[in-house]
């Protein structure tokens, strides 16, 4: 997400950033001598707007000293067991669930798996090495993978033209298209079946377990991510089309073992995938600069019911550690300095071992009151362009203000 800048009156030129979140100060605190720490805070993100996103939200912001990631998990599953109890008189079994990143992302196509239903992503790959049928074939041949969901019993409900909609899910997030068979009572319609052998075939009905009534979906790809988010997509979109959710669950659990860093295309580097501060595993410590993308983080997610309600990790104290992660980064030594060079110098008193988390509040209510959207437990919230309908903000200002803050405008087109 993009800062929000407000530009200060007293110091001409220079702008403040309204706080993404209080990350640095927490860490500051703790390496002070603070070892606990809490904040409801309110936090600013200029970022697209989504259903369960807002620029200005709130957040219940931890922080722990001397504590491993084991505490901190633990601790706020007790905080959500007395939460639920106290607003929603709802028991919840803990300890949650511990999903690595790479499960959650093979068998549900998502880092914030709904876990309230079934439809889970198979890996078919094997069932096809060697084959004729070409699009399988390149995919494999360049490492890549295929991957499956049986729509059990769904025949009757996915129609050609419902398939052919999922297909422009899949499509939407990133796959070159959907392989279907559909198995009904009158016989089986498919894209690609023509093209297999019957060994093939009768392999794949066994890795779905597929009878009568069922439809088969494939996605094939290099990137086994690409493949399994696309198929996550429509998991999801059958799941709230046919009923197969039940709303009454609360299925929390936590997603550890993130990576450590994503590759933006855009931007041509490696980024942080949750912040520069992140702890890296112990055992990927010797990759950081030469595999970046095989590390994974102490970094984990509460998720509910397919949202992510929290997140944290266990911070890097090691100054020379958090050198060569701005470095891993793409920061030169000077940005680095420019921008946490406080940190920095803090480090080098000594810092003990911390980790927090945050939850966005906000969210947090959306899900307890069972609505579908954030702007439902915010008063007066942002809408699609990130106005405020009621006060009509964001607004043009007159000269005199902005004289007094020392700023021309110079409108791109
Ligand atoms: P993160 O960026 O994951 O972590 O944010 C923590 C939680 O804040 C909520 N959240 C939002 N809620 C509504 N609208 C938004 N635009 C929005 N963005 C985030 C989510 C999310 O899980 N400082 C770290 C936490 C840490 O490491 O301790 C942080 O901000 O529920």
């Amino acid at each position: 997400a993009r800062d929000y800048l407000v530009p200060s009156r007293v110091q001409p030129g220079h702008f403040y950033a309204l706080p993404q979140s209080p990350q640095l100060y927490k860490q500051i605190l703790m390496l002070s001598g603070f070892d606990r720490y809490f904040q409801i805070a309110r936090c600013y993100r200029d970022e697209d707007l989504r259903a369960d996103r807002q620029p200005e939200f709130t957040q219940v912001d931890e922080e722990m000293s001397f504590v491993s990631e084991d505490d901190i998990m633990t601790l706020n599953e007790g905080l959500i067991k007395r939460l639920w109890k106290e607003m929603l008189d709802v028991d919840v079994q803990t300890p949650f669930v511990r999903m690595p990143w790479d499960e959650a992302m093979g068998r549900f196509g998502s880092d914030k798996p709904d876990t309230r239903f079934g439809l889970e992503i198979q890996d078919v790959t094997e069932v096809f090495k060697g084959t004729e049928f070409k699009p399988f074939a390149a995919v494999l041949e360049a490492g890549g993978s295929i991957r499956a969901i049986n729509a059990k019993g769904l025949a009757d409900k996915l129609t050609r033209k419902n398939i052919d909609k999922l297909g422009d899910i899949a499509k939407t997030y990133g796959a070159k298209g959907l392989a279907y068979s559909r198995l009904t009572a009158e016989g089986t319609t498919s894209s690609f079946e023509k093209f297999l052998s019957d060994a093939e075939k009768s392999a794949l009905y066994a890795a779905l377990n597929a009878e009568t009534g069922d439809v088969l979906l494939l996605v094939s790809d290099n990137d086994w991510v690409k493949a399994c988010t696309a198929l996550g997509q429509v998991r999801l979109d059958i799941a709230r089309k046919h009923g197969l959710i039940d709303p009454d669950k609360f299925n929390f659990l936590w997603v550890v073992d993130f990576p450590l860093f994503e590759y933006s295309e855009q931007e041509n580097r490696w980024m942080a995938m949750h912040h520069p501060f992140t702890l890296p595993k112990a055992e990927d410590l010797d990759k950081v600069e030469s595999d970046p993308g095989a590390c994974h983080a102490v970094a984990y997610d509460i998720v509910l019911n397919g949202v992510e309600m929290g997140g944290g990790s266990m911070r890097i104290n090691d100054p020379a550690l958090q050198d060569r992660m701005f470095h891993a980064l793409g920061f030169t030594e000077e940005k680095a300095r420019e921008s946490f060079g406080f940190l920095m110098d803090a480090y080098k008193f000594g810092a003990p071992p911390h980790g927090g988390m945050a939850y966005g509040l906000d969210r947090m209510v959306m899900l307890m009151l069972k609505k579908d959207s954030i702007r439902d437990v915010i008063a007066f919230p942002k809408v699609q362009n990130a106005g405020e309908p009621m006060s009509g903000a964001p607004d043009v200002v007159d000269e005199k203000q902005l004289s007094d803050l020392s700023i021309a405008l110079t409108l791109k087109d």
